[in-house]
């Protein structure tokens, strides 16, 4: 179903067993699912339902959850292999390796510096992989009294509505993708950016494996070190891309999150970017997070061309 012809009413999943309920947020991103207890083992239809309502809205928010670190990885694997938690985590939580904690008590000691997410800018998750997970699921934990919001947008929305003549010009580029080394100096974290690099080209338009969408995949987080367009110069590459972020981010595509303890956020990353915004660090608040990811496939362009990597390995999970 393309994005315009949802209706933005709540429906309810057809089965008469089930209780879920999609309420859709905003215009082109983002829904609400009620009446599912996700620390229960959920029925194929839920996981269907949940997995519909994902493709559609790209980003689904739960609220109220009691769930842990094995609940929610337990969650997770019903809809594909879970990786382990980052490739330069190195201290995840003891006995769950697959849990990414996003914590700020931990990031004086890795960036130097409070803050509430370990990157606040536009990004897709570890894109400097080729092959980026395909789906992440965020649960929060501690969080400020206000602030320490989250905001998705839709690439889909955002390829759909550029003009035709420049879709044919972008679905033929590829983008390189990296980390930003922002971590302290001499801090483990910043050594492990160093000793193992990460970095792939990936079409800047890329076909959706499951709905054979269209997405504008590029996000400002993982490419604007190298602002490199394969064959381009880099002038030109840092024009077009900051002109392709512009379009990718703009407010009628997104959706924005206010957490409360329990909310679960759970996004497809091949057809979202998303943005921790960073408003309470400052105020001194803290905010806590776990994130698990599913593996992700090798991205495809329109033309059937591959990612490339640079370097780096493949990202499997179990
Ligand atoms: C993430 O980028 O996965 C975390 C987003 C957040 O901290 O809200």
């Amino acid at each position: 179903m393309t994005v315009e012809s949802v209706a933005a009413v709540p429906t309810e999943n057809s089965s008469s067993a089930s209780t879920i309920v999609v309420s859709p947020l905003s215009g082109y991103t983002g829904a609400e699912i009620s009446g599912v207890d996700l620390s229960e083992n959920l029925s194929d239809e839920d996981v269907a339902a949940i997995r519909q309502a994902l493709l559609e809205w790209k980003v689904v928010f739960f609220r109220d959850q009691t769930i842990g670190h094995a609940e929610q990885i337990a969650f997770a694997r019903r809809f594909g292999r879970v990786t382990p938690a980052h490739p330069y985590e190195d201290n995840p939580p003891e006995g769950f390796p697959e849990i990414f904690p996003i914590d700020s008590r931990r990031y004086n000691q890795q960036y130097g510096r409070k803050r509430t997410s370990y990157d606040s800018s536009w990004h897709t998750d570890v894109t400097a992989l080729i092959n980026p997970p395909s789906f992440s699921i965020l649960r929060a934990d501690i969080l400020p009294p206000f602030g320490g919001d989250t905001t998705w947008t839709n690439l889909v929305a955002a390829y759909q509505n550029l003009p035709s003549e420049l879709r044919d010009f972008v679905d033929r580029l590829d983008a390189e993708h990296t980390f930003e080394n922002r971590a302290a100096q001499g801090s483990s974290r910043a050594a492990a950016f160093e000793n193992k690099p990460l970095r792939t080209f990936h079409p800047v338009v890329r076909v959706h494996p499951e709905t054979g969408e269209r997405a504008l995949f590029v996000s400002p987080g993982f490419t604007r070190r190298t602002k490199n367009l394969r064959n381009l110069t880099p002038r030109l590459s840092s024009h077009i891309l900051e002109a392709l972020w512009e379009e990718a981010t703009r407010t009628e595509y997104t959706v924005r999150f206010r957490w409360q303890p329990g909310s679960v956020a759970f996004w497809d990353n091949r057809a979202t970017a998303h943005l921790a915004i960073a408003d309470a660090g400052h105020l001194g608040y803290d905010r806590v997070l776990y994130r698990v990811t599913i593996e992700g496939d090798i991205p495809e362009g329109v033309d059937g061309r591959r990612s490339e990597s640079l370097e780096g390995d493949p990202f499997y999970g179990s």
